[in-house]
């Protein structure tokens, strides 16, 4: 399967993307839309829903026909009608840039979907991104982080699905491709959300102009109560659940390392680290080897329960009672829902706190570092987690940095991103290498985030 969004052999022109065979009513819109004829397309956008449609055989929408036009061989086409010299191309490139951008923010203002995608598995933000537009990819962006606020502020919290079904910050392995979430917006409701470091746009959700949320790309088939009730397998490199998903996987080794890094600088020993979502060990093994003074785990599969307990393991009971106190090295077996707000009762603070989970929602993870990490954490203490936020697609990942960024900030923590290589030479196709035996690959990219929060001064 091709990379989500890194079409290489897509047929960018209009022959191809609006079909003789589409409607009229879309085929006109897009049309407008595909040669930015502004005045012309703004009456039609007042009818709800239209600034969304899409042709039928190949998903154009009007986002990703307004940005296909900017493709070289369109620019030509629409402008000149010839080949232009290369002065004129920049000239060119330049003016349909400057009218592709006021077309692209009225279909934002007027409830364009920006995740939507085609059947080339393109959002209209991959498609910029693919013909190097960097300005009109911005826009879809920052149009990506407004929605998803928004979502936040309307229906506690709406996640957005990646390609892989990875469900905010976790690993579930999805394939309900295309389920549809809709927020419901009352009659005449009126919602505005600001947007800090984004451009400012004010986005109306009223019945007259109908702001659309976001279409899931892909629904998870992986909730926390089934997967916490299914089977797991330990193999070689991965833990899987029962469909095969992806629960935690060895090549994530090098980020876990980093985290630790990131987390104890120096690797300073003698901290107290809490871990949230045991799944191989990796990360406490790493955390181990720095000799805490304090080293809780909270994990809430019983077959992972089974496994730390188990021969192999190297967190049973020798471990729980090499501690420097009596309940210093802990594994608190349960949901960290349950178990966190008893630690924080009982006044337990941690240097180091690190929050990876699967079958979790970006809620989950949002909570725990709202209204959990400031009682837990030392002032001067690091709180990280594993950052697979939208990880199937690059233009879901920049969404998502900059969202769970303005969240961190609401909950008084700031946060350095670290960017990491990682070697995609096992981890670029699906069913092979690093995926075999594995139901989807929940990354795509071949950088990660790493986050490092501190609280506030
Ligand atoms: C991705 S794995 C963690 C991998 C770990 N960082 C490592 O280095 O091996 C996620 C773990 O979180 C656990 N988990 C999921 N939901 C949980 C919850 N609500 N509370 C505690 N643990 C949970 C899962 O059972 C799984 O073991």
């Amino acid at each position: 399967m091709a990379e989500p969004g890194s079409s290489s052999n897509s047929d960018d022109s209009v022959e191809a993307r609006i079909p003789a065979s589409c409607p009229p009513s879309i085929a006109q819109v897009l049309h407008l839309a595909w040669q930015h004829k502004l005045a012309e397309l703004k009456p039609l956008l007042n009818v709800p829903g239209r600034a969304s449609v899409q042709e039928p055989a190949t998903g154009e929408t009007p986002l990703h026909a307004a940005i296909r036009a900017c493709a070289p061989a369109n620019r030509a086409l629409l402008d000149l009608g010839r080949d232009p010299d290369e002065e004129e191309k920049e000239e060119e490139k330049e003016v349909v840039a400057d009218r592709a951008r006021a077309v692209v923010r009225e279909l934002f203002l007027s409830g364009a979907i920006w995740n939507d995608v085609d059947s080339n598995d393109e959002t209209p933000g991959c498609v910029a991104a693919r013909l190097g537009l960097g300005d009109l990819y911005t826009l879809c962006v920052e149009a990506g982080v407004r929605a998803e606020l928004l979502f936040g502020l309307l229906d506690g919290y709406e996640e957005l699905e990646s390609d892989d079904g990875e469900e905010g910050e976790d690993k579930d392995g999805a394939d309900d491709e295309g389920v549809e979430e809709e927020v419901e917006a009352g009659e005449g409701a009126d919602n505005t959300v600001e947007t800090e470091g984004v451009e400012d746009i004010e986005v109306v959700v009223n019945s007259d102009r109908a702001f659309v949320p976001p279409k899931r790309l892909n629904g998870p088939d992986v909730n926390s109560k089934d997967y916490l009730r299914s089977n797991l397998t330990y193999s070689e490199g991965k833990l899987v659940d029962s469909e095969d998903n992806g629960v935690m996987m060895a090549w994530e080794t090098s980020i876990m390392r980093s985290s630790v890094e990131s987390l104890l600088p120096g690797l300073a020993v003698g901290r107290r680290i809490l871990n949230i979502g045991f799944g191989m060990g990796i990360i406490d093994a790493m955390f181990a080897e720095t000799h805490p003074s304090k080293h809780h785990i909270i994990e809430a599969h019983p077959a992972v329960l089974e496994h730390v307990n188990g021969p192999d393991s190297k967190f049973g009971k020798d471990w729980a009672a090499s501690g420097p106190s009596d309940g210093a090295y802990k594994v608190h077996g349960g949901k960290w829902q349950d178990i966190v707000p008893k630690l924080l009762e009982s006044g337990e603070t941690y240097d180091a706190i690190y929050f990876d989970t699967f079958g979790e929602d970006y809620s989950q993870l949002r909570m725990f570092f709202t209204e959990y990490v400031p009682g837990l954490l030392e002032e001067d203490g690091r709180f990280g987690f594993f950052n697979g936020l939208g990880a199937d697609r690059k233009i879901c990942y920049d969404v998502y940095t900059q969202v769970v960024e303005m969240h961190l900030s609401d909950a008084g923590m700031d946060v350095e991103w670290q960017e990491l290589d990682v070697d995609m030479k096992d981890l670029g196709t699906e069913g092979e290498g690093e995926w075999q035996g594995v139901k989807r690959r929940y990354w795509t990219l071949d950088k990660y985030r790493l986050p490092t929060c501190t609280l506030m001064g």
